[in-house]
């Protein structure tokens, strides 16, 4: 564990807070099987439903309608194959983004597996989804679109309400499922305004742990894709990770989606950047950003490098989605924008939290300034 360093990739992580352990800690005491029909489990399926509360408030919404599940890429699963499974009878045709995360993606390749006729929606050069060419896609026979509200790998918001009505108008049969794993706890978020029906949530995103997430559905009408229990309706069996609930609740509760905030501090790291380093270029859309990310390519450079070369400075960041970032591939969401080669060859991902200080982002800077001199002298 480094001491002293400067996180700055909070969009694949964050660090879980204080109140997030104390109530994750609740369970020692309170380990009843919700399921059990005595005292303790009685009093565990208490605890579930009072997170259930605090965390379907925050989106406007029924806590009955919310379905925890392991996290993020597991909503994702769920809403996008179970909705589709279940609506079959209606209709084939299956539309996500080009640029949703992998959970998405992947789901939407197996659906194809099975038959779907899955289409994938492109975006504009700013990174938002082409509301011209997803509403050309819509057909009656259209089951499930997802689009994704804040992209992890730009920040960009997408047109998620014009996409609802299209989707109302034009598909009166389809579900609209929306990707908030970037967007919860940053920006306000009212289901019904927002026009969608299942939306996707994750807890270590928001400062929560790993491993849990939830799935709110205004519709339940989703097959299971896991099987074995009554728990959640059986819509989502297996026993609910009860200390990791509580401690999402905890840290949602915590979040105050201070989007201006965010915006100064992206800001701040763009103005720093641009002041430091020549020849850069910010990827995504200024005006539609949720503030948490500032994906810029730095020219001449490989991500790659320096990212390693800012671990020296104790500075984190990230080249891209951390999910991919194992299996170094060009980034299929700069490369659905346009975005030239070379400036996704040198493409960083710089996200921000609550707790990023201006020191912290000035000193980031200037070592990410050091580092790129360093490595264009020799490449
Ligand atoms: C937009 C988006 N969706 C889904 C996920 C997956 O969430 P989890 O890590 O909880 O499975 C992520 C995580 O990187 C994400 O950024």
């Amino acid at each position: 564990m480094v001491i002293n360093m400067i996180y700055l990739d909070n969009a694949a992580t964050t660090k879980p807070s204080e109140a997030a352990a104390v109530a994750m800690m609740k369970v020692v005491e309170e380990f009843g099987n919700p399921s059990s029909l005595h005292g303790a489990g009685l009093r565990a399926e208490k605890l579930i439903n009072t997170a259930k509360q605090t965390i379907a408030a925050k989106l406007g919404g029924s806590p009955r309608a919310l379905y925890f599940t392991s996290g993020g890429t597991e909503a994702n699963n769920l809403a996008v194959i179970g909705a589709a499974r279940a609506r079959r009878r209606g209709g084939e045709r299956v539309i996500v983004s080009a640029i949703e995360h992998p959970s998405v993606l992947e789901a939407a390749r197996q659906l194809e597996r099975e038959g779907f006729d899955v289409r994938f929606a492109p975006v504009t050069g700013e990174g938002r989804v082409d509301t011209d060419a997803i509403k050309a896609l819509i057909t009656p026979e259209t089951v499930v679109v997802s689009v994704m509200h804040v992209n992890n790998e730009t920040g960009v918001i997408q047109p998620v309400e014009e996409i609802a009505s299209a989707v109302k108008k034009a598909a009166p049969k389809a579900v609209l499922h929306c990707d908030c794993v970037q967007s919860f706890g940053k920006l306000p978020i009212n289901i019904n305004r927002l026009g969608a029906d299942l939306i996707s949530i994750s807890a270590h995103k928001i400062h929560g742990f790993k491993g849990v997430g939830a799935l709110y559905m205004k519709d339940p009408r989703v097959s299971p894709i896991i099987h074995g229990g009554e728990q959640q309706q059986g819509i989502r069996p297996g026993t609910e990770n009860i200390g990791g609930i509580l401690a999402f609740a905890a840290a949602a509760a915590e979040c105050h989606e201070d989007v201006a905030a965010m915006k100064k501090k992206r800001a701040l790291m763009a103005a720093e950047l641009a002041a430091e380093i020549g020849d850069i270029q910010i990827n995504g859309s200024e005006d539609h950003n949720s503030g948490s990310v500032l994906n810029v390519s730095i020219m001449g450079i490989k991500a790659e490098i320096l990212l390693h070369a800012l671990e020296r400075d104790g500075v984190y960041i990230s080249t891209g989605s951390a999910c991919s970032s194992h299996k170094p591939q060009p980034s299929h969401v700069l490369t659905a924008m346009g975005v030239p080669q070379r400036a996704i060859t040198g493409a960083v991902r710089i996200s921000f939290s609550a707790a990023t200080t201006e020191e912290e982002i000035k000193t980031a800077a200037r070592a990410i300034a050091k580092e790129t001199a360093e490595i264009r002298r020799y490449m």
